[in-house]
């Protein structure tokens, strides 16, 4: 694991807020922006995206990881989540696990309404992971 690159925390807040504004949440009115720090420095943003067959919502953090695996990206070290919620928006089941197959020593950050940021690691809000290392056969 590479932790050549110093997190930019104020710029991964700023980014999940902006990307929060770009959330498509008509039916949980839930609106929720994630932004992560890429192996090789890069920042990407993702936003929830919800559907009238309310099932197929896409979270915000996996919308964000999908993208930045689109670009070759295999390794994250940051995650932080935005929510427009007093209480912190901490990433659902689905989105932890996926967190861990690219960054399992990653660290996440919420950050709720007011500004105020919750300090979490992926190995706290997923203990016991299931991960890449249960396939590999060496
Ligand atoms: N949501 C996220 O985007 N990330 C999470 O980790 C929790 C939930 C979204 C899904 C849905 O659009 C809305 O929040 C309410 O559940």
């Amino acid at each position: 694991m590479s932790t050549a690159n110093p997190i930019p925390w104020n710029s991964l807040y700023e980014a999940a807020r902006a990307a929060l504004d770009k959330a498509y949440a008509p039916y949980s009115s839930y609106k929720v922006g994630a932004a992560i720090f890429c192996s090789d420095g890069t920042i990407v943003s993702g936003s929830n995206v919800e559907n009238a067959s309310y099932g197929l919502a896409l979270c915000a953090e996996r919308n964000a990881i999908t993208t930045a695996v689109h670009q070759g990206i295999r390794h994250i070290s940051a995650v932080v989540v935005a929510s427009n919620d007093a209480n912190f928006a901490t990433p659902c089941g689905a989105c932890r696990q996926v967190i861990n197959e690219f960054g399992p020593s990653c660290l996440v950050h919420c950050i709720n309404k007011s500004g105020q940021i919750f300090e979490s690691s992926l190995s706290e809000l997923l203990p016991y992971a299931f991960g890449p290392q249960n396939l590999d056969p060496s």
